[in-house]
């Protein structure tokens, strides 16, 4: 069949949109960040944009590889548009990881292995892997930042400034490095992490 009229060629199409709107929509959560003065947590945005905008490129590709240049590609789609504070477009962040991880994707992907493309398949497989990842580090930061524990902890943990590099183990991080002088939003996050799959 040819490849511009199976249902994974428009899946590409809404993914690679998707993904670069989730790139631009988590540059602009970064920038809110960053008025609120935590510079890591806006450096762990910015990381988790350009995941996207690397998820983008990689539905690009295959389109490219399966079907060439397109001068136009006609689907449906719909997409999020959330606007609000910090907290809230993390929360809205995680909603749509959410979506794409435990629903859009492993479908995407179940559709390209019906239609005989092993290579997309994985390739969603893969991708939703990471939003798996991509929302429970939204969920966590959410929360972080709406209770005010970004820099505290029950347990004592190591807080390393990402200007000066000064460490100290406490319960909770210091408000301006005593090294440095840089503010409390310099210092290193600690992002939860959940295992792959085997
Ligand atoms: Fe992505
Ligand atoms: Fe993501």
């Amino acid at each position: 069949m040819q490849f511009e009229k199976t249902e994974t060629f428009k899946n590409l199409a809404r993914s690679f949109a998707g993904e670069c709107q989730a790139g631009m929509r988590y540059q602009m959560l970064a920038k809110l960040a960053m008025n609120e003065k935590l510079k890591t947590l806006s450096d762990a945005l910015r990381t988790i944009a350009k995941n996207e905008t690397l998820h983008a490129t990689q539905f690009f590709n295959k389109i490219q590889e399966k079907a060439g240049s397109c001068d136009n590609i006609e689907f449906d789609a719909g997409y999020p548009f959330h606007a609000g504070t910090l907290v809230e477009g993390l929360k809205f962040a995680e909603r749509d990881e959410k979506d794409e991880s435990e629903d859009i994707y492993p479908t995407f992907a179940q559709t390209a292995q019906k239609e005989g493309f092993n290579d997309i398949a994985a390739l969603y497989r893969m991708v939703a892997d990471v939003e798996r990842q991509h929302k429970i580090i939204f969920n966590y930061l959410a929360n972080a930042v709406k209770s005010g524990t970004l820099y505290k902890s029950d347990k004592p943990l190591l807080w390393i400034c990402s200007e000066c590099g000064y460490m100290h183990v406490a319960n909770e991080a210091w408000k301006i490095c005593p090294l440095c002088k840089a503010e409390q939003g310099y210092v290193e996050l600690h992002l939860p992490f959940e295992g792959v799959r085997e």
